[in-house]
């Protein structure tokens, strides 16, 4: 039987209110989160919440749903039978949640055969949520939201995040140097759900970033999509590691055209 996005995505909300909470209280327990682990490199850090809240979510999601694939930014990779995996990033913004910026997010996306069909992101420290199935427009905290509608990239403000590897910062500050000159201006907030969602709620008109994994993607790029944000690569490719390009549909041409003649998917 297909399960009911719906379902899921109630399910999701669920389960990232909660793992909200243990993240949320975790830091307003000490004035210093210590790092457990770093991972591609020094600067790519976890911490105990990281690993608290991904085994929280796991729990939570295969007792209610046992069966179902789920794949985590921390580790957790479960091969499931019933057609339903799970991409999950316990603190999407991690850097932001060490330093106490309110600018950190749960991220939860379900996935049947592989398509994102609900998705939420919840940030504990402001309270916000986003949520979205597929076809079902995205919300934020219950109203539904869209996209800029801005047509000009010299007026666009656009948001963008930097990978943790140096030769790759490097290549990404070279392709900023050159966008910074012809957009209104540039945020780097440091959490990719957050930026994604960021332009489904109008607050910017586009995002791109190269190097983005699954758990930063899934559930930020639906919330996106259904706010009439195109979330794609280069040349019509799906969005992916190479790049992610997130703008509304007047913008998006312009900002990709850009990109792509700057070898914004290359690492130099
Ligand atoms: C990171 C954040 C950041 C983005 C990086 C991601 P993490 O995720 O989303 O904004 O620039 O590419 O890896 O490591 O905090 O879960």
């Amino acid at each position: 039987m297909t399960p009911d996005p719906g379902a899921l995505l109630d399910l999701a909300v669920d389960v990232a209110h909660e793992a909200g909470r243990l993240v949320r209280d975790r830091r307003d327990a000490v004035d210093r989160i210590t790092v457990s682990a770093t991972k591609s490199t020094p600067t790519d850090v976890v911490t105990e919440s990281d690993t608290a809240a991904e085994a929280l979510i796991r729990r939570r999601l295969l007792s209610a749903r046992p069966g179902d694939g789920l794949l985590g930014e921390e580790g957790a990779t479960v091969t499931g039978g019933s057609g339903v995996a799970w991409v999950v990033d316990p603190i999407d913004g991690t850097v932001n949640y060490l330093y106490d910026i309110p600018q950190y997010a749960v991220s939860i996306a379900a996935q049947v055969d592989g398509r994102t069909v609900a998705g939420v992101v919840h940030n504990p420290a402001s309270g916000q949520t986003w949520a979205a199935t597929r076809g079902r427009g995205a919300r934020l905290d219950g109203r539904l939201v869209r996209e800029s509608g801005c047509d000009r990239l010299d007026r666009a403000l656009v948001a963008t995040g930097f990978g943790y590897d140096s030769a790759r910062r490097a290549a990404q500050a070279d392709v900023l140097r050159a966008v910074l000159p012809r957009v209104r201006d540039v945020r780097r907030l440091g959490a990719a759900s957050l930026d994604l969602c960021g332009v489904a709620t109008g607050w910017f008109d586009a995002y791109y970033e190269r190097g983005l994994a699954p758990w930063d993607l899934a559930a930020g790029a639906l919330v996106a999509e259904e706010a009439g944000v195109l979330v794609e690569g280069l040349g019509g490719a799906a969005p992916g590691p190479e790049i992610v390009i997130a703008a509304g549909p007047a913008l998006f041409p312009a900002l990709h055209d850009l990109l792509a003649s700057l070898g914004a998917s290359r690492d130099g």
